[in-house]
């Protein structure tokens, strides 16, 4: 028995090989500064689309995406009613919505991404207790094109409400507060947010830079998957009918379905302000399931200021 121990002598330089390295962990990991990744247009979008923290705060206590932004597209400048092809989102934040963490710290978006959106996007002149309006503008650094945050309001004299009206509702978007439907309905049980570097790649998309999380809080990674990846989903299935059936019941277009309906972020009433009579909806569709009836009752169109619409308007525009 001796013998053996001696053999595997393990002891003594093993432990102090593990206690040095831990040590050199301690020491070095904190000399990474995750602020020096620059953003991506992406961390961009998803900084201005989605505002302020997602979780609690004081402007959302009960996690219900109020206080968010409203993302918008926009085919014509507000103020001079000149053409812009290709359209661009525009990021809008009335006097509620706090500004987002990129705006708030812009050393969260890099040291260029950073300095630019102050010296050329002049974002810091933005408050949280006004009306503003963000884009997202590039530029020439060196000869590399940088994106950075413009401060529309200021360089472009673009104020919300011209910015809202120009748009008109079929162009609005409520991004941010669908993010926070997608984290308080713990959809990342079941799905990621995050293609792996595998063969992942050939069925759900490329995966993400890491200037692509800068400032995003939470991230949503998810960590383990029972349904496919959702980072791109919008670029595999933009219908938006497809995705109203869907989270109204998944099993009227999957029928085996495991994913739960979402029927209730409809709320109350429909688009129309009628009531939604979920009890005569379920028994019509087990009528359709047992074989009796030949189609499925029709799907409520989602009222505009339902989660619904906020979820599908982030699955949509935020995923592709
Ligand atoms: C119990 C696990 C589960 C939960 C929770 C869940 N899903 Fe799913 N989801 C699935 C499965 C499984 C699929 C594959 C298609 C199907 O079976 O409906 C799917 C498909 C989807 C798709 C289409 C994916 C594609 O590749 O076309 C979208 C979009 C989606 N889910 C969004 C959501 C959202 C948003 C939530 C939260 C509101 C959610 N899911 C919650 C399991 C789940």
């Amino acid at each position: 028995m001796a013998g053996q121990f001696q053999k595997h002598k393990l002891g003594a330089a093993g432990i102090g090989g593990m206690l040095g390295l831990s040590m050199c962990i301690t020491l070095f990991f904190p000399s990474f500064d995750f602020r020096s990744g620059e953003s991506t247009w992406v961390g961009l979008d998803k900084t201005l689309s989605n505002g302020r923290v997602i979780g609690f705060s004081y402007e959302d206590p009960l996690v219900r995406g109020e206080g968010k932004p409203t993302t918008v597209v926009l085919n014509k400048d507000p103020k001079t009613g000149e053409a812009i092809d290709p359209p661009i989102r525009a990021y809008v934040y009335d006097a509620k919505a706090p500004l987002s963490a990129g705006v708030r710290h812009p050393s969260n978006m890099g040291p260029t991404v950073g300095k630019l959106s102050i010296e050329k996007g002049k974002i810091d002149q933005a408050n949280d207790s006004d009306p503003v309006v963000f884009t997202i503008e590039a530029t020439d650094v060196d000869g590399e094109e940088w994106h950075y945050v413009n401060n529309a309001t200021v360089n472009n004299g673009w104020t919300a409400e011209a910015v809202l009206n120009t748009a008109g509702a079929e162009s609005q978007y409520l991004i941010g507060r669908g993010k926070t439907v997608y984290i308080t309905e713990g959809c990342w049980w079941c799905h990621t947010l995050l293609p792996e570097h595998t063969q992942d790649w050939q069925v759900f998309g490329t995966p993400p830079f890491l200037g692509d999380f800068n400032g995003e809080m939470p991230t949503a990674f998810g960590s383990d998957r029972k349904a496919p990846d959702l980072l791109h989903v919008a670029a595999r299935n933009s219908s938006k009918e497809w995705m109203t059936m869907h989270f109204f019941n998944p099993r009227l277009v999957q029928p085996n379905s495991i994913m739960p309906r979402f029927d209730y972020l409809w709320g109350k009433t429909d688009a129309n302000g009628k009531a939604i009579d979920f009890s005569k909806w379920r028994a019509e569709y087990n009528d359709y399931v047992s074989g009796k009836t030949v189609h499925p009752p029709e799907v409520p169109e989602y009222a505009p200021e339902s989660e619904a619409r906020a979820l599908i308007d982030w699955v949509l525009m935020s995923l592709r």
